[in-house]
């Protein structure tokens, strides 16, 4: 190594800084459609050929530059957006002034603008080998000499209002960098889908890609109506996609933070894989692991583990409870606390997935080839039938009887009754969403048919009763606050380390609200109580499941809250599953209409604890389709 320090020419300092900034043609379509959005076009049309390696092109109908400012454009460190200096207020999505800059210093540019004042447009082209583009790079400081220089390579133009940038060559002065770029049908995907997310965002545009003249993506074609953002999303996701989710419209509570869009159903496997969840906060589109899993953590209890939710979700947070000048990319963002973020994200995709009306409908693929079974479902059903065998005479029915009994058939009194037993009733609108039972079949479904909708569901007894179950627990664990404990005469000892038993005892209210009561004598945990509820489960002793609760709590100190509640969840999940209505047990009409109306009480009451559906609907359109009506 030569161990003289010196200072790197302004060439290799542009390269370095322009390599920070743009990494394919991907980058840079980014960052000139962004140009394109904050100068508030409503029309951007984007061409590329070879995946943009060869040629890209960014054309808008947005507020132009000005022919005096146009060399300004390419300075490093150069933007209109931040006119006083303030960068934790940013409005715009570009604020760095250095995107231009990047580009120029990997590529050939041409730009024509022209702004609303300006009877015509003005083109400047810099290509690779001119001074005045090495000026630009090279030096923040332009002569007059070389602004003339420049001045009199802008030439006039014919075009609308608006700007057009062209970039060819890309990484022509800096070779080694297409040695990492992707094959062209991947560039162009992950192009496609830059598109396609940033449409979702900015519904009041119009965009088109097209790429060797072949139209690619166009959102003038979309019929609009009312729901912009639900019109494209069926347009790039299709149908399937788009009657699968449900929507999220969420204003926190001190109204500062707010939550729109969309998520997947949770017993919905999008078909389209590779696909990845989208978030916009304030209007940019960002790269945000934490956020992620905060979606994930929303449909707990609700989605098999081994499937993944997705989300279209636009986060608005006031602008200096967020720093987007983390990177020079610009897709990742610091929230000041993240908490509430996480308190938020958590309850707006919750509360959209609580509806019991999100099931899927019927469609021809899974008439034919059934529901995606991606679900793991052999444990359930080990657990179910062995559970049937031991314990089927001890909890026969878990459906509360009526005091009156009611002719068969007449549904209007059944169900009166049972409104009027349900007390803090929440039917209101929801109103016999799942109509009246017809019949059972082999035990295990239930025919229903609401003849206001002219919609046919059929239930899964088991699976739906087990989530009303669950539902009601919750309920009850929510209102009375605690859950009922057992004291134990003799207590459970555990020998735990002493840092172990720290992080127990720190835990101790927590615990004790779920019904667990530990008590610390003599380096050892007692457990004192225990919740009654652990009482049902058949197979593993009350005893060992508050150990591994425990022990649930101990391994995952961190996130201890959470995990706490986990571990409660899953409990809860067992005991419903072991004592709702079993697999082949034959209900009266009476039993089907209350387990009815108690699925349109509770939230969640869509798919069982698994994550499977409790119930589909077959709508009259669909019968039309089927039997091609
Ligand atoms: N399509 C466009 N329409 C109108 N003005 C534009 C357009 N593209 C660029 N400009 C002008 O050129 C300036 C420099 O653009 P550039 O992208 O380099 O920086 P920026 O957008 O300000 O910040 P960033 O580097 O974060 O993107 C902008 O501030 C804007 O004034
Ligand atoms: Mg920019």
């Amino acid at each position: 190594m030569n161990r003289k320090i010196r200072i790197l020419s302004p060439q290799s300092i542009s390269k370095i800084a322009a390599g920070e900034v743009i990494e394919n043609s991907l980058s840079v379509i980014k960052e000139l459609v962004e140009n394109s959005i904050d100068s508030k076009a409503t029309e951007i049309v984007v061409t590329v050929k070879d995946a943009g390696k060869s040629f890209i092109s960014v054309s808008d109908n947005g507020c132009g530059i000005e022919k005096d400012e146009l060399h300004m454009a390419f300075i490093r460190h150069a933007t209109s957006k931040l006119q006083d200096d303030s960068i934790y207020d940013i409005q715009y999505l570009g604020f760095r002034g250095e995107a231009l800059a990047s580009i120029l210093a990997v590529s050939d540019i041409t730009i024509i603008t022209k702004t609303e004042e300006e009877d015509h447009a003005w083109e400047l082209s810099l290509s690779s080998l001119s001074d005045e583009k090495n000026a630009l790079l090279n030096d923040n400081t332009i002569t007059t000499e070389i602004q003339e220089k420049i001045s009199n390579l802008i030439t006039p133009k014919n075009r609308a209002k608006g700007t057009t940038i062209e970039v060819k060559g890309l990484f022509a002065p800096t070779p080694n960098k297409l040695r990492f770029l992707k094959n062209n049908n991947a560039e162009l995907h992950s192009i496609l889908q830059f598109m396609h997310s940033i449409a979702l965002a900015y519904q009041n545009c119009n965009f088109k890609l097209f790429s060797e003249s072949k139209l690619l993506f166009d959102t003038t074609r979309d019929q609009f109506d009312d729901d912009i953002l639900k019109q494209r999303i069926i347009d790039i996701f299709g149908n399937e996609f788009t009657n699968n989710i449900a929507k999220v419209s969420y204003t926190g509570f001190s109204r500062e933070i707010k939550i729109n869009g969309y998520v997947t159903i949770p017993t919905y496997t999008p078909s389209i894989r590779k696909q990845k969840s989208i978030i916009f906060v304030n209007g940019r589109l960002i790269h945000d692991y934490s956020i992620i899993c905060f979606i994930k953590a929303a449909y707990s209890g609700l989605i098999a583990n081994n499937l993944k939710p997705l989300a279209i979700l636009f986060i608005e947070i006031p602008l200096q409870d967020v720093d987007v000048n983390i990177h020079p990319h610009k897709t990742e963002v610091k929230f000041s606390d993240i908490t509430s973020i996480k308190n938020a994200v958590v309850n707006a995709v919750r509360e959209a997935l609580s509806s019991p009306y999100i099931a899927q409908s019927l469609t021809e693929n899974q008439l034919y080839s059934g529901f995606d079974t991606s679900y793991n479902l052999s444990n359930e059903y080990e657990a179910r039938d062995s559970y049937k065998h031991s314990n089927q005479d001890k909890h026969e029915s878990t459906l509360l009887p009526l005091s009156a009994r009611y002719p068969i058939e007449d549904f209007t009194a059944m169900n009166k009754a049972i409104e009027e037993r349900i007390t803090e009733s929440q039917l209101d609108d929801k109103l016999y969403y799942f109509g009246n039972p017809i019949c059972q079949i082999s035990n295990l479904f239930i025919i229903s048919y609401n003849s206001n909708t002219d919609d046919l569901f059929v239930i899964e007894q088991h699976a739906a009763h087990e989530r009303v179950m669950l539902e009601k627990m919750k309920d009850a664990l929510l209102h009375k606050k605690k859950l009922k404990m057992q004291n134990l005469l003799l207590p459970i000892s555990t020998e735990i380390s002493g840092t172990e038993a720290m992080i127990i005892l720190e835990q101790h209210d927590t615990l004790l609200k779920y019904g667990i009561k530990i008590k610390m004598m003599q380096d050892k945990i007692h457990i004192v109580g225990i919740p009654i509820i652990l009482q049902i489960l058949p197979s593993v002793s009350p005893h060992e499941k508050v150990i591994q609760i425990l022990n649930h709590v101990i391994q995952n100190s961190a996130l201890v809250k959470e995990i706490s509640e986990t571990a409660i969840i899953e409990i809860y999940n067992e005991v419903a599953c072991h004592s709702s209505i079993l697999k082949g047990k034959s209900l009266s009409k009476e039993e089907m209409c209350i387990l009815l109306r108690e699925m349109e009480r509770y939230n969640f009451t869509a798919q069982c604890n698994h994550g499977r559906p409790t119930y589909i609907k077959i709508t009259h359109d669909f019968l039309l389709k089927i039997f091609q009506r």
